[in-house]
């Protein structure tokens, strides 16, 4: 059966694979995203035409009061929320002893406390019902250490450390609440590295090739599935064997 789903940063990248490839599986979705429109709203038409349902809202995770606003809005829309996957993301990578204060605290505000942010408006309403499902996404920068992310690398390691105490505090009332810890994958955010980078990092991954969006939304989708029900706690690497 169709679950209810919220996503964050849902118009680009990894999270409109993930949003496309639910709707596609018959799934309604209430999406989020900082500044993409037109994209967002290209996505919203395109799983219309094909009989399936999202919603898309302009707002900024990082801000506590904003992402009440999209819950808010995502419950007007879908009604009951049966799946929160908190995605979205950024990097600014910088070498630590020359990162302005600002980079390092933009980072932790987008990607951990913004996990806080949306999973806090939630949680109650989850435990109330007995029932809800919640899939984080880190990166393999979470579980191992890469020299220029130390913003990121902190902030996709708290997600794991978040994922494993709330998994432990919800298990009880039959939530699970799992991480997805992507490795290099196709994307506006790695199409930024140059290309003599790009090569030198495909020899020290064992699958020597980046990952496609949709081999990180296949494993969402099994997630998000009845058939996942009792994992809960644990971080799925989709990562061409990088922490193998
Ligand atoms: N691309 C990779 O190789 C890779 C690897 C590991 C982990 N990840 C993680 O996967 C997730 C998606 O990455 P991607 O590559 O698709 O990124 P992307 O830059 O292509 O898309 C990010 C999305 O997040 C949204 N977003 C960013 N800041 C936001 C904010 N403050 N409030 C609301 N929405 C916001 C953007 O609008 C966009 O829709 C991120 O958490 C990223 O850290 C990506």
């Amino acid at each position: 059966m169709g679950k209810k789903i919220v996503l964050t940063g849902g118009a680009r990248g990894i999270g409109r694979a993930v949003v496309e490839n639910l709707a596609s599986e018959g799934h309604e979705i209430a999406f989020n995203y900082k500044a993409s429109k037109d994209d967002a709203d290209q996505i919203v038409r395109k799983i219309a035409d094909n009989n399936g349902t999202a919603f898309a809202f302009q707002s900024d995770i990082s801000d506590y009061e904003q992402a009440g606003e999209f819950i808010k809005n995502a419950k007007e829309q879908l009604g009951d929320i049966d799946v929160l996957i908190n995605n979205a993301g950024i990097t600014r990578d910088k070498s630590l002893f020359i990162m302005p204060s600002e980079e390092w605290n933009e980072v932790i505000n987008t990607n951990l406390n913004g996990c806080f942010n949306v999973t806090r408006h939630l949680i109650g309403f989850f435990m109330k019902n007995k029932k809800g499902n919640i899939i984080n996404v880190s990166s393999v920068s979470g579980i191992v250490g890469v020299a220029g992310q130390t913003n990121y690398c902190a902030s996709k390691a708290g997600i794991i450390g978040f994922t494993r105490s709330l998994a432990r505090e919800v298990a009880k009332l039959q939530i699970p609440v799992n991480c997805v810890a992507p490795g290099y994958i196709e994307t506006d955010m790695t199409a930024k590295i140059p290309e003599k980078h790009r090569k030198e990092l495909k020899k020290m991954i064992p699958m020597q090739r980046f990952g496609s969006v949709a081999e990180v939304a296949d494993l969402i989708s099994f997630l998000v599935s009845d058939k996942a029900g009792y994992i809960t706690g644990h971080v799925f690497a989709v990562d061409g064997g990088m922490t193998a």
